[in-house]
């Protein structure tokens, strides 16, 4: 048991490089305005959502893809920019901690970057990706994976017919193993994407988003909860966070659970909430945590986190 506990958790999905702008004011389209500050972080939500575990101090790695910097087109100046933006991330995968030992380097293709705009007036984050051309990791890929090494795997959906594929390769491998030893799968349905669904019979845990709560037309998490639970599998918890209305939980006892969201005293920086909420969430039911306190430690965390820039307050918060 002792060693089950000491088992990490696996994060499957996006890395990309954020470059943020915080700005006064949301700008007008077709203007030139000055940001309050400019930075790069690594982003993507499977790789943020490890920076958190990490700080909350869970064990954890991270797999997804990043290009190997070969660019066919534009070999100087191309394969330059990608080298130094995967050595930017790396480095800051190795400055949290976080195993990336399954990362895949993609010959095709180049790494991810996003153009964030943060805004502390309004609590806005807008954020533009530019995710084109890199291949994600596949079932190949994942059928490469010591999976002893993990007690939890987590999948924010993206390439979902290869990911069902994934989560198969668990299940035959929990399936000869006891309850307590098994490796717990948790999936994330937060862009509206038809493909994305088919990932809703295939996790322990499920998040769902807002944005997909409301492409349902459903208008709050609980009828979210409500309207979306026959979609999950047998036993399973479909969870929907809604900003600061704070988050719901349903299992199968048919109970919905609810915490409130926990607004920072001023609100500085939403962009990762929603991966901040995620994680908290998993650190504490892979601790053995009741569903409500997961919940409410979720948003707590979420919560903390939208009052500072980027991720480091959360290091602060693992012994609450
Ligand atoms: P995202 O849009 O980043 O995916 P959400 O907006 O659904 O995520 O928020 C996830 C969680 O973060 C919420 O359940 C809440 O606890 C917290 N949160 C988000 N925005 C706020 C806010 N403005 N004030 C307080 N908590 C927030
Ligand atoms: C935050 C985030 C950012 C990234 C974007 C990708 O949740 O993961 O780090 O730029 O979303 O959709």
């Amino acid at each position: 048991m002792e060693e089950y506990k000491k088992k990490k958790i696996l994060c499957v999905g996006l890395v990309c490089l954020d470059i943020i702008n915080v700005v006064e004011k949301y700008p007008e389209e077709d203007t030139d305005s000055r940001c309050l500050s400019q930075r790069w972080q690594r982003g993507g939500n499977a790789s943020n959502s490890c920076t958190v575990l990490s700080l909350l101090g869970a064990p954890c790695a991270f797999m997804g893809s990043l290009s190997s910097g070969y660019v066919a087109d534009n070999i100087n100046t191309g394969s330059r920019t990608i080298l130094h933006m995967n050595s930017f991330i790396m480095a800051d995968f190795s400055r949290r901690d976080v195993d990336v030992s399954a990362v895949v380097l993609q010959v095709e293709g180049q790494t991810p970057s996003a153009c964030c705009v943060v805004c502390p007036a309004s609590g806005s984050r807008t954020v533009i990706l530019s995710d084109t051309n890199l291949p994600d990791v596949n079932a190949e890929d994942f059928s490469k994976v010591d999976l002893h090494q993990f007690k939890w795997i987590h999948w924010e959906g993206r390439n979902a017919a290869q990911q069902v594929q994934m989560i198969q390769q668990v299940e035959l491998f929990n399936r000869p193993l006891p309850p307590q030893e098994r490796i717990m799968l948790s999936v994330e349905i937060e862009k509206t994407r038809e493909p994305l669904y088919q990932l809703f019979p295939h996790g322990d845990l499920v998040f769902v988003s807002k944005d997909v709560a409301r492409h349902f037309g459903f208008q709050s998490a609980g009828a979210a909860l409500k309207g979306l639970y026959s979609r999950v599998k047998q036993g399973a918890v479909l969870v929907c966070a809604w900003a600061e209305e704070g988050a719901d939980a349903l299992g199968p006892d048919g109970v919905v659970l609810h915490s409130g969201a926990f607004p920072p005293e001023t609100l500085v920086d939403t962009l990762g909430a929603g991966d901040t909420f995620n994680s908290a969430v998993i650190y504490t039911l892979s601790n053995g945590g009741s569903l409500q306190d997961a919940l409410t430690f979720g948003c707590r965390v979420a919560g903390r986190k939208c009052g500072f820039h980027g991720y480091d307050g959360i290091a602060e918060m693992s012994a609450l």
